[in-house]
């Protein structure tokens, strides 16, 4: 079985179990988030960064929903949710966790947009919904971390 972690062009068909050892790196990235958040949102100091570590709370509070769902779509295919994060970055600079951030929903986008399109392939269309509502909220949080660093998000359009 192909390990989870070659997924970056894995794109339509796959099985049903394929399908759940990829949420389960999902579910793996999304504990990474709640720790990033929780953690960041506290350790993050300074009158310049006060707003942002502010939203990094909610932050914390929607990767725990998303959690849920992942881990509810998991059991609803039959697999077994896991309990282990990806690891967590840290770095005394407030821009470098920042940007720790960044780089984990940029990731994670590019993977629920694959998950969408594996979801429709199987022909699970509720669940790609599901995965599409997340979606949202993960480019809502890139685009405010973009803006924290005084960038625009990434350009992803022309990855596929
Ligand atoms: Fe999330
Ligand atoms: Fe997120």
């Amino acid at each position: 079985m192909a390990a989870p972690t070659r997924t970056r062009n894995e794109t339509g068909e796959v099985t049903r179990d394929r399908l759940v050892e990829l949420l389960n790196d999902d579910l793996a990235r999304e504990y990474q988030a709640i720790i990033a958040y929780v953690v960041y949102s506290q350790v993050i100091k300074g009158a310049e960064y006060m707003s942002i570590a502010k939203e990094l709370t909610k932050h914390a509070k929607q990767e725990l929903d998303h959690a849920l769902v992942i881990a509810k779509q998991i059991d609803y295919l039959g697999g077994k949710p896991l309990v282990t994060p990806k690891p967590v970055k840290m770095a005394a600079d407030p821009e470098a966790l920042i940007r720790f951030d960044l780089e984990n929903e940029t990731e994670t986008i590019r993977q629920y947009r694959n998950r969408v399109r594996q979801c429709e392939a199987l022909g699970e269309f509720a669940m790609a919904e599901y995965i599409r509502e997340i979606l949202k909220n993960e480019q809502d949080h890139q685009i405010e971390l973009a803006t924290a660093l005084g960038e625009d998000p990434p350009n992803m359009s022309e990855e596929e």
